[in-house]
């Protein structure tokens, strides 16, 4: 079942120098998760952060943190990511060989998992998972930098995720990163997600909380178009 949608700002696109502030504001502004991207310039071309930048940005904000790891090996990390204050933890499916065992291995320590797929990864790649997994992740972009276009060709792969995720009867968060704009947004809604990541449309400009606002304004104005229409 589709749930009302949240709002996942990337901090990718803050300002690195103030992140503690950047955090509390996006906070104070209406995000319902704080989207970390962990990257490690192997599984992706782009180095960002780790397990103690997280612990750092952990007493600025209780929304949850949703970790999006892009780093290969994960196994090994995981531990050091769910002490440091991991809400969500997901990793890719290209990311590892063992995939089944990662989830389990997040679920072990007590954190929610998720399960990220690249835009030239088929939605069938989640299917053995749907009975263990908390969310799935779909790239709308090349994972390892922000302000990308989104891939217009990866709506269908929401629309058939969502189809298995109901099929699979499982609460599954299905959320899509990458590119993500007011005007996108509604249509990635459409097709079936209910959790958006933003990073530049969050993080452009001094008002986050217009930002993100729009956001929602564009989802509902959609749901009402959809309303009178139907
Ligand atoms: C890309 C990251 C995204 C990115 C989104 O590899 O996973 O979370 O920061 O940024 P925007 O919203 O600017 O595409
Ligand atoms: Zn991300």
């Amino acid at each position: 079942m589709q749930q009302a949608v949240r709002i996942a700002p990337s901090i990718l696109s803050a300002d690195f120098a103030r992140l503690g502030e950047e955090v509390r504001e996006v906070d104070r502004a209406g995000a319902d998760w704080i989207h970390i991207d962990v990257m490690d310039g192997h599984f992706v071309p782009n180095i960002t952060i780790g397990p103690d930048v997280i612990r750092a940005l952990r007493p600025h904000s209780d929304l949850p943190f949703d970790v999006h790891l892009m780093i290969a090996p994960t196994d090994p990390y995981l531990e050091a990511f769910a002490e440091a204050g991991a809400d969500i933890i997901t990793t890719h499916v290209e990311a590892s060989a063992h995939i089944n065992r990662t989830v389990q291995h997040i679920k072990s320590l007590g954190k929610k998992a998720g399960v990220a797929l690249n835009p030239g990864t088929p939605a069938q790649a989640i299917q053995p998972m749907l009975g263990d997994i908390d969310l799935v992740l779909v790239m709308t972009v090349n994972p390892g930098f922000g302000g990308q276009a989104f891939i217009p060709g990866q709506l269908d792969k929401i629309r058939e995720l969502r189809a298995r995720i109901d099929a699979s009867g499982r609460t599954i968060d299905l959320e899509v990163d990458g590119g993500i704009n007011k005007m996108l947004a509604p249509k990635a809604i459409a097709a079936g997600a209910d959790a958006l990541v933003a990073g530049s449309a969050t993080f452009s400009g001094s008002d986050y909380g217009e930002n993100i606002a729009a956001l929602r304004g564009a989802l509902s104005t959609a749901g009402r178009a959809a309303a009178f229409s139907g």
